[in-house]
């Protein structure tokens, strides 16, 4: 019931709350560079879709964390949730710095993302559910190298906080590995990706 409890506590908080990050936003400090509406609104979409990425990467985690009967993993997978509340908190400030909001289809990102999380988690054990954050992290990973190249050159602060983001997600992959990932099937890796290409086409835009 506690366990429930913290579940939708989190799940709440994610969806609706405005997050505040423990580490310094890697963008402070910089100057804001005067960006053309069309930059700052093509820079809005891709900071969309990586807070939307976050929000996939709370749920993902949380159901993990509800699923796995191992205490020392429930732990992990706590810290590493709590960690990426950084990447939550950073995006949105950005995001709304640059004159955009959030994707209004986030509860429907989370539901879908905590249901992926939980059944692999589920069916797959703990190694599995490990092999998925890897995955899962490598994936964000190639997605926010893709928005270095997009972002425009000049949207120094954005560029800021993809490129901390980025090393991050490679850490965290790092850390599953180092507590027991098995590589997931390719076929689930490819259905993965097929997940992915909806979310970010679509929270490109709404
Ligand atoms: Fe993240
Ligand atoms: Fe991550």
């Amino acid at each position: 019931m506690d366990a429930l409890l913290t579940t939708a506590d989190r799940a709440l908080r994610t969806v609706f709350a405005q997050h505040h990050s423990s580490r310094a936003n890697p963008a402070s400090g910089i100057a804001d560079a005067s960006l053309s509406d069309s930059d700052k609104r093509e820079a809005a979409a891709l900071m969309r879709v990586n807070h939307v990425g976050e929000v996939c990467a709370q749920a993902l985690y949380t159901a993990q964390a509800l699923a796995t009967k191992d205490e020392a993993l429930r732990l992990h997978l706590q810290a590493a949730c709590e960690e990426e509340t950084d990447h939550l908190a950073w995006t949105e400030e950005r995001l709304k710095q640059l004159g955009g909001r959030t994707s209004l289809l986030n509860p429907l990102w989370y539901a879908g993302a905590f249901g992926i999380g939980f059944v692999a988690a589920k069916l797959g054990g703990d190694a599995m559910s490990l092999g998925f954050v890897v995955e899962t992290e490598h994936q964000v990973e190639a997605h926010l190298q893709s928005h270095m190249q997009r972002l425009p050159e000049n949207d120094k602060a954005s560029r800021a906080i993809v490129a901390q983001m980025k090393a991050d997600e490679m850490r965290h992959a790092q850390e599953a590995q180092a507590v027991g990932a098995v590589a997931l099937p390719t076929p689930m890796q490819g259905l993965m990706r097929v997940a992915a290409k909806v979310m970010t086409t679509v929270a490109h835009r709404i």
